[in-house]
């Protein structure tokens, strides 16, 4: 940081996120140990329970399968669940804090960053669950995910909604030093095209979110 002094606090994250985005995983990597129970309490309580119903409820729809990847896998939530299930889940994660989380929990986790990741097999169901808003450009891990995806594979991804409760949701990550981004859904939507696959349902679980659910059409990506 140069230039004007500032202050500790809240003034350096607005100054961070004004002048450039700080890597989420400094902030995730610090509340790794905790996001288990942050993540069970208040708001943020009702908003995981809220999306977890239907992430659940997508997940019926996509039937049986072998092989997940969790791509921003965080803590292992949703790698837990599905392993509970009787999925083979395989997490990936770019902070190294919640990859320890997540190994704790017994999950197949690697570190790595979805926009370059290179799995040599290709998987039957992919999850990218609240990962879009922090990456500076979430078309292209977006285009990176869905080469993993075989023929015929389901895709389900979490993001935020373009309305006025995100402008809350964009100050709660500021005043924790991250600019959050929102994606363009017209903008995915040529993606997901260009890339085979087709959307199958969409729902909005809660005002700041919606769950997509794509599968794989074609193989000519
Ligand atoms: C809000 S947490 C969600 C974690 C988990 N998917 C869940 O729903 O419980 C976002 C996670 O995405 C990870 N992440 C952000 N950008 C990433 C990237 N480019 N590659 C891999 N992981 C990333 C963060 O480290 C963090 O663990």
């Amino acid at each position: 940081m140069t230039g004007k002094k500032l202050e500790g606090g809240w003034r350096r994250n607005i100054y961070y996120a004004s002048h450039k985005m700080r890597d989420s995983s400094i902030y995730f990597d610090r509340v790794a140990n905790d996001y288990e129970d942050m993540s069970k309490r208040g708001i943020m309580g009702w908003l995981k329970r809220k999306e977890r119903a239907c992430i659940l409820d997508f997940l019926k729809k996509v039937g049986s399968g072998r092989v997940i990847l969790d791509a921003g896998c965080g803590n292992g939530y949703y790698s837990h669940l599905l392993s509970k299930r009787g999925w083979k889940v395989i997490g990936v994660d770019k902070s190294i804090n919640m990859v320890k989380e997540a190994k704790k929990r017994g999950i197949d986790v690697v570190r790595g960053d979805i926009y370059n990741i290179a799995f040599k097999i290709k998987f039957d169901g992919l999850l990218c669950i609240g990962v879009s808003e922090f990456c500076e450009d979430f078309e292209i891990a977006l285009s990176n995910l869905m080469s993993h995806v075989r023929r015929g594979g389901w895709m389900i991804l979490l993001l935020p909604r373009f309305n006025f409760w995100v402008i809350i949701y964009f100050l709660y990550h500021i005043s924790h030093g991250i600019l959050i981004r929102i994606s363009k859904v017209s903008q995915l939507e040529k993606i997901i095209v260009s890339k085979g696959f087709e959307i199958i349902c969409v729902k909005k679980p809660t005002p700041i979110s919606q769950v997509m659910l794509l599968r794989r059409t074609d193989d000519n990506a």
